[in-house]
């Protein structure tokens, strides 16, 4: 399966990004918790250079709670601020406030030192498509926030929600591309349901899927759907399509409507709490990077 993504989005994605980056001091990123690598854009780390940098792991609800923990690890080794929120039911939401304020701790030292006080931190979301941007900024201005930033009558300039006295967030989201770095980052994006239908295999979507829930997650296919399992994918495929009923009209097993139900069952976590992307060991990557860099010098 081949994927990919348009050029013209990017730039234009970009270039507005790059323009609310002067205007923020500190960036909020919104990563799938289920793939916090491959909902990831590392050219972020180039646009926000010199801003501080929190990470949200949203979606947590879906993920597999150990594995989101040693990814809250491993990105803090980096120097992120990270929390896990849930944009959909608002857990985690309360704690983001918080995360924003130590992000900025150094900042708001400096401001008080040269007297300013009060000065609000001023924040922007950012995030690949369908990560959350949206459900998020709706669940943590709630009701109480107000908007500021337009005169009325004035239809240009920045809106600004203000979330509270130190807190105040840009009302559009900044919006990253994925980066498909290998087909591996786009096949995950396509199990979260993150690249458009139309252009997927929906069977060998499946037949992926499957496997790496045999090889992980072992149980969960018969815990849905009490098959036996099966010795491949394509077994596990057509013991589901089995089960379901999912036939044609002349009789034969509908691999397609089986596989339908796989990928829409993992999507709303029907399959249970799953990761598709594990932490790797922060040391093994620190020790890979300095024995490349060795290896230039
Ligand atoms: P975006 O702005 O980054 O593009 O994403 P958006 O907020 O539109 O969210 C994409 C989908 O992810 C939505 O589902 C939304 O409800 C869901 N979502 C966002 N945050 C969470 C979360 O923390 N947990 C869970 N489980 N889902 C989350 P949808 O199916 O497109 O819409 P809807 O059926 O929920 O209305």
């Amino acid at each position: 399966m081949h994927f990919q993504w348009y050029p013209g989005h990017m730039t234009k994605a970009k270039r507005m990004m790059q323009e609310d980056m002067k205007l923020i001091d500190v960036v909020i990123e919104l990563v799938d918790a289920r793939v916090p690598l491959s909902s990831k854009n590392p050219d972020i780390d180039q646009l926000a250079n010199n801003k501080y940098r929190v990470i949200l792991l949203n979606k947590y609800d879906l993920a597999d709670s150990a594995q989101t923990e040693k990814w809250k690890e491993y990105f803090e080794k980096q120097g992120y601020f990270v929390t896990m929120v849930n944009s959909k039911n608002g857990n985690g939401i309360r704690r983001v406030n918080d995360i924003v304020v130590t992000a900025c701790k150094e900042k708001i030292e400096r401001d008080r030192k040269r007297g300013i006080l009060n000065r609000p931190l001023r924040a922007m979301v950012v995030g690949i498509p369908n990560v959350g941007k949206s459900t998020f900024i709706n669940s943590i201005a709630g009701k109480a926030a107000t908007k500021t930033g337009n005169k009325p009558g004035v239809t240009k300039g920045k809106q600004w929600i203000k979330l509270n006295k130190t807190i105040e967030l840009l009302d559009t989201p900044g919006i990253l591309w994925p980066k498909f770095e290998d087909q591996s980052v786009g096949l995950r994006l396509a199990f979260i349901g993150s690249i458009k239908e139309e252009i997927l295999n929906i069977y060998e979507l499946s037949i992926e899927l499957i496997a790496f829930l045999s090889t992980h997650y072992k149980g969960c296919l018969n815990g849905r759907y009490g098959i036996e399992e099966q010795e491949t994918a394509e077994g596990n495929l057509s013991a589901i399509a089995e089960k379901r009923a999912c036939r044609l009209k002349g009789g034969e097993l509908d691999l397609n409507k089986a596989a339908g139900f796989v990928t829409d069952d993992f999507r709303n976590g029907r399959l249970g709490n799953i990761t598709l992307e594990f932490p790797p060991e922060v040391e093994e990557t620190l020790t890979k990077a300095a024995s490349e860099l060795e290896d230039k010098i």
